[in-house]
């Protein structure tokens, strides 16, 4: 995915509770409490351009934004149900909103989608998770609910303009290749994940930075501001800036792209956390220049002495080393590095660094065979102490 980095939008009526967007099963309300809060969403403060213009300042090249969550609630104007934004007090369509504003920005438009609807009658799936607010178990028809989300699928990817990606969530657990032909068919060059109704095209690895230095293929991790919840919390428990950034430039790194989760409130506001966060993690990345993005694996078997833990990725003559955990002292020392570096920088502030050539040193043999050793040199480890660290070697 040519995309590295996304703002993941959750919001629906459910922000209104302050807990969870799947608030309606976590506190096992009755559906058709839950669903009477529709009738207050009344989102006065929304402005999406806002959303467009924190993401952007951040350096993030797409939003992906829910158009319907488990609780089956839609927030655009389609025709196939009348649980939908156009019936609040609201009355208007968010997404198409969202549209506009991303459009005027430059900002690419991904949708999600649940599978799971804890309101459409016919959508309960024993195959699946997430089932737990179906409204009729006894009126599964997965042909029919099919035909409904084939529907919104069309209305969704023929009425808002370019979509980037397709977010299914919470694979159905069987197959039926004609979803996704028919997104295909509607939105060529629509990227899929492979929480769907077939493989799709990108692997969603979620609240989690795998092991390993390479994807082996196409990968969307995602990861919220919030540790508890998607949607809006009123009492969340926000991440360090520096777990996130440590995990971003690991992702990357890995060659995968990254999608930053937000929630905002039911006023259509941002909680000022998360923008806060949003911005210093965003601060960080416009340093690194876009250096995150399209990188390759780069196959050299790079020694180092020391401990600390880095990924090697390339991108035409460069090498960058991710020090995804910092780095520990102010030099870095390679036993085995392909040759001279012609330049060598700290991405952080941009800084040359020097390189030293030893031929004689052995002062510190880490386990590994005595011999010359390049060194980089005079590297401000104590600088950035909650920052993922990446050194540009120019050959
Ligand atoms: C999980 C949750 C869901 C959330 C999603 C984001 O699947 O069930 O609430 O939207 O993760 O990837």
């Amino acid at each position: 995915m040519e995309n590295k980095f996304g703002m993941f939008i959750h919001w629906g009526f459910y922000s209104l509770l302050g807990v969870q967007e799947q608030v309606l099963a976590r506190n096992d309300m009755k559906n058709e409490e839950y669903e009477q809060y529709m009738h207050q969403f009344n989102p006065v403060d929304y402005d999406p351009e806002e959303w467009v213009l924190l993401a952007k300042k951040a350096g993030m090249k797409y939003i992906c934004f829910t158009a319907k969550h488990h609780d089956g609630f839609c927030m655009w104007d389609t025709k196939y149900t009348p649980y939908n934004i156009m019936n609040t007090p609201y009355k208007k369509d968010v997404l198409r909103m969202l549209a506009d504003a991303c459009e005027k920005h430059g900002m690419l438009l991904s949708l999600y989608y649940s599978n799971p609807d804890w309101h459409h009658e016919n959508a309960y799936n024993s195959l699946s998770t997430h089932q737990w607010k179906s409204r009729c178990p006894e009126k599964a028809d997965s042909v029919k609910y099919r035909e409904f989300v084939k529907n919104q699928i069309t209305e969704l990817l023929t009425g808002y303009g370019k979509i980037y990606t397709l977010f299914w969530d919470i694979p159905p657990r069987y197959e039926d290749k004609s979803l996704n032909e028919l997104a295909r068919k509607l939105m060529p060059g629509i990227l899929i994940n492979n929480r769907g109704y077939d493989q799709g095209d990108f692997a969603t690895p979620e609240r989690n930075v795998p092991d390993g230095s390479r994807f082996p293929a196409m990968t969307e991790a995602c990861e919220s501001v919030g540790e508890q919840s998607w949607g809006y919390r009123s009492n969340e428990d926000y991440f360090s800036a520096r777990f996130l950034m440590k995990s971003i430039d690991k992702i990357m790194a890995m060659g995968g792209s990254y999608l930053l989760n937000i929630g905002p409130m039911p006023s259509g506001k941002l909680p000022e956390e998360g923008v806060r966060l949003i911005e210093k993690i965003g601060d960080w990345y416009q340093r690194m220049e876009g250096n995150l993005e399209n990188h390759e694996a780069d196959p050299f078997p790079y020694r180092i002495a020391g401990a600390d833990a880095f990924i090697a990725s390339r991108k035409n003559n460069k090498t960058y080393l991710h020090f995804y955990q910092g780095i520990s002292s102010s030099a870095i020392n390679f036993f085995s590095i392909p040759g001279a570096p012609r330049a060598v920088r700290l991405l952080n502030d941009g800084r040359a660094l020097p390189v030293r050539f030893e031929k004689l040193p052995a002062y510190f043999d880490m386990g590994v065979a005595r011999g010359p050793f390049y060194s980089i040199t005079h590297i401000p480890a104590d600088e950035f102490p909650l920052e993922p660290m990446v050194i540009e070697i120019t050959w």
